[in-house]
């Protein structure tokens, strides 16, 4: 891509947690995702022409500060840290609803240091961009977890712990699985909800968690079904959240009961996921719609494979 001075990336929106690894496991959804074009200018330093909602209008709350968004400040850190003249307008289009839990303000970043790489004169490698990716995050969340960034980056279910950040590891996972997504028209704000969880834990809850995270990526990596559907649960986060979404034991329970192996919040909620066979995903996810209405909440729901693709430039001139 090197040579061109406009371009546009896409990231997708992903599943953070994916109940068992807090903060450290995440996986790309396929249908959803933030678009961030970028042009060489000539000024130094990197601004926001435009930020658009869902509904294609000028977005009415994200602001053109580009201090504030997680996009300008991803591709802002690369452009510096590479040391390239002049700078970068960006016109940011937002797919990913705000505070849903599926990782919008990661989908802006990685897209954000995506489209820059692309402007680059010598583009770094996708997995390289991640430093710069969770720079932009840090804004949204005030801290450092990947979960999201590193999905959305790399596509598919990736292990981010924070103890190795930058690095990343893109799992296996077995053929003919599949993710449900939904939506469920609430707002949580991971900011406020990462306040309130508990600093201490116990013994008993660290062993138990740390082995259903170990025996899920084992399933994944030996295609064993029911051993994934066993391990996919979480028993130090999901309890403290559950409450903060009305529907959230309906939903689960509906999720269950459609044969799904799991089920759980994705990231701080509202948004919940299931992991299932591939052949009954559409079942789970209406199953799961209509747990969601029937709370009172309108919702929207997202079917995808395990391997949905990560971020990458869709255009380029
Ligand atoms: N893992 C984070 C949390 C959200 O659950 O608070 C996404 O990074």
């Amino acid at each position: 891509m090197a040579g061109n001075d406009y371009v546009t990336a896409f990231a997708p929106a992903s599943i953070g947690n994916v109940a068992v690894g807090f903060d450290m496991l995440g996986l790309a959804i396929a249908g959803a995702g933030d678009r961030v074009s970028a042009r060489r200018v000539s000024a130094e330093g990197v601004s926001i022409a435009e930020v658009r909602g869902l509904d294609g209008n000028i977005h009415p709350t994200l602001s053109n500060n580009p201090a504030e968004n997680t996009a300008s400040v991803a591709a802002a850190a690369l452009w510096d840290a590479a040391g390239q003249p002049g700078g970068l307008e960006l016109i940011i289009r937002k797919g990913v609803p705000l505070q849903s839990g599926m990782g919008s303000s990661s989908a802006s970043a990685v897209a954000g240091a995506v489209a820059a790489n692309a402007l680059l004169d010598t583009p770094l490698e996708i997995e390289a961009l991640m430093p710069f990716a969770l720079e932009g995050e840090k804004v949204a969340s005030g801290g450092i977890h990947a979960d999201n960034v590193a999905p959305s980056l790399l596509g598919g279910l990736v292990l981010c712990p924070p103890a190795l950040l930058p690095r990343m590891v893109r799992l296996a996972t077995p053929e003919g699985l599949g993710s449900v997504l939904l939506h469920p028209e609430l707002l949580v704000d991971t900011a406020e909800a990462r306040k309130k969880l508990a600093r201490g834990y116990s013994m008993d809850q660290w062993l138990t968690q740390q082995g259903y995270l170990a025996g899920f990526m084992a399933g994944m990596a030996t295609n064993d079904i029911e051993l994934i559907r066993d391990c996919l649960q979480d028993v130090i986060i999901e309890p403290q959240r559950q409450s903060a979404v009305p529907c959230f034991d309906a939903v689960k329970e509906a999720a269950l009961r459609a044969g799904a192996l799991g089920s759980s919040l994705s990231g701080s909620g509202p948004s919940l996921f299931a992991l299932c066979e591939s052949n009954i995903a559409a079942n789970v996810a209406i199953a799961m719609e209509q747990a969601c209405r029937s709370c009172g909440y309108d919702c929207q729901s997202w079917v995808s494979s395990l391997t949905a693709e990560g971020a990458y430039v869709e255009e380029a001139a």
